[in-house]
């Protein structure tokens, strides 16, 4: 085993199938941020994601200035409501004007902001990267986190202005944006419908 993992591994103890079945999309978070240390083991386990072909494509910007955040979050509303943003239609129906509203910030106030960007390697890049969100998601959730993937936020952050101001390159894709924080309160879990098996030959 590695270093990383056992470090890992003495604090936080939670069993994989525990983290798949406790991780939460968690929308209240405490105001306080989490420490450096914490978020360099979250970045480790990304890291350790399935990768193809081992390119390792991703590259992490972490944001916790609160007033940067909350220029992203106010720059994500102006994409929407001016319909720049493409993922607009897919809202109707799930209270779009909720996430307009002037009390709405798209990163529910979480002290931490995960980027995840692909470098562009092929065709598996997207891939690569959603599975190293879930990995730091399900770290998270063994070191007693919050976690919540804010596809909302992806337009904003491929935008040539934010690459500039978090230092990404203009070759890379912002893929998966991940808010981390300390939980308030319990997230009941959202009901799945059993899995659609096609063929069990
Ligand atoms: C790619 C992706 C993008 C998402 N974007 C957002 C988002 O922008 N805002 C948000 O509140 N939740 C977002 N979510 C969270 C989902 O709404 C949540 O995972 C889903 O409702 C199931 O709830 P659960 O994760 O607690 O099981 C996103 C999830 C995924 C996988």
């Amino acid at each position: 085993m590695s270093n990383s993992a056992k470090n890992a591994g003495m604090e936080a103890s939670m069993s994989a199938m525990d983290a798949i079945y406790h991780r939460r999309a968690v929308r209240d978070y405490a105001p306080e941020k989490i420490d450096e240390a914490v978020i360099r083991k979250l970045l480790d386990a990304a890291v350790h994601a399935p990768t193809a072909i081992h390119e390792e494509p991703w590259a992490f910007a972490i944001i916790q200035d609160k007033a940067l955040l909350k220029r992203l979050s106010d720059n994500v509303k102006e994409l929407l409501v001016s319909g720049a943003d493409p993922i607009h239609p897919l809202l109707r129906g799930h209270g779009a004007g909720r996430f307009t509203s002037p009390e709405f910030n798209a990163f529910y106030n979480a002290g931490t902001l995960v980027v995840i960007y692909g470098r562009p390697l092929g065709p598996f890049v997207v891939a690569d990267c959603w599975l190293a969100a879930e990995n730091l998601m399900l770290a998270a959730c063994a070191h007693g986190l919050g976690t919540c993937p804010i596809g909302l936020a992806v337009a904003a952050l491929n935008s040539p202005q934010w690459k500039k101001e978090l230092g990404a390159p203009a070759e890379l894709t912002a893929i998966a944006p991940i808010i981390v924080g300390k939980p308030v309160g319990a997230t009941p879990p959202v009901p799945r419908k059993p899995p659609e098996i096609l063929c069990w030959k």
